[in-house]
């Protein structure tokens, strides 16, 4: 694949912006500027540099964010800057969507793709991928309130109950929660029908991925094969 093909389908712009990168040496593969647009190279595993930055040919971008509080899931934002702008210009120029939404004050993993059938398989129904959030409430929990939730509560607007698929306690005001879907502030609205509140909301796994401990609030990773075998949803019979 031509170098200029290469750095455009990896989001560094029109092809035109990419020849003339390249024309002005600020592109080098292997370790050396490449200055002709034309060179070919074998795209898979290629890692090349772009005015000094290196990144890895990846015929679709995976990612993971940390998601920090006071960012919104959305490209137009209303009152917080959007969770887009912690991301490098290239995967926004990918058209990289994030596979559901956390809501504003809600903090922890977030998954990041352009493979669009993947973030539809991710999101639809009939693909389950359990996600466990890190509930802080304000009142302390009792047991009833666990029973309940793993019973069922009834929301507004839903045709029938949400059960959770486990809630483990961690301490008085503090459990994990387990949940298949991921309904409108459905955390949120499980512990209010409980008649407790959440104070403080981390997503800490989805799947069998674990939002890692040296992921930093703010900052973004690749997924690697492991990883995205790790968030891939099983189909409910
Ligand atoms: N449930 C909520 O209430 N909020 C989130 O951000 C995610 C799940």
């Amino acid at each position: 694949m031509q170098l200029e093909r290469i750095l455009h389908a990896q989001g560094f712009g029109s092809r035109k912006i990419c020849r003339s990168m390249i024309r002005h040496g600020e592109v080098t593969v292997n370790g050396e500027i490449c200055d002709f647009p034309f060179t070919e190279f074998e795209p898979e595993n290629l890692r090349f540099t772009v005015r000094g930055e290196t990144w890895e040919f990846r015929e679709k971008a995976y990612l993971m964010l940390n998601k920090p509080a006071h960012y919104e899931c959305s490209h137009k934002p209303q009152h917080h800057p959007s969770i887009f702008s912690l991301l490098p210009a290239p995967l926004l120029e990918r058209g990289v969507q994030s596979i559901g939404r956390l809501d504003e004050d809600t903090t922890g993993l977030l998954l990041l793709s352009d493979d669009g059938q993947f973030i539809h398989r991710m999101s639809s129904p009939k693909w389950k991928v359990p996600k466990v959030y890190e509930v802080t409430t304000k009142h302390p929990l009792d047991e009833t309130q666990i029973a309940t939730l793993l019973s069922g509560v009834q929301l507004l607007d839903e045709p029938a109950p949400v059960a959770a698929l486990a809630a483990e306690v961690v301490s008085d005001h503090m459990l994990h929660l387990t949940l298949a879907e991921g309904k409108y502030h459905q955390v949120k609205r499980m512990l209010a029908a409980v008649s407790n509140r959440v104070e403080a909301l981390q997503r800490i796994r989805i799947g069998r991925l674990n939002l890692p401990a040296d992921l930093a609030e703010g900052e973004w990773r690749w997924l690697d094969a492991e990883m995205l075998e790790a968030v891939s949803p099983v189909r409910q019979t």
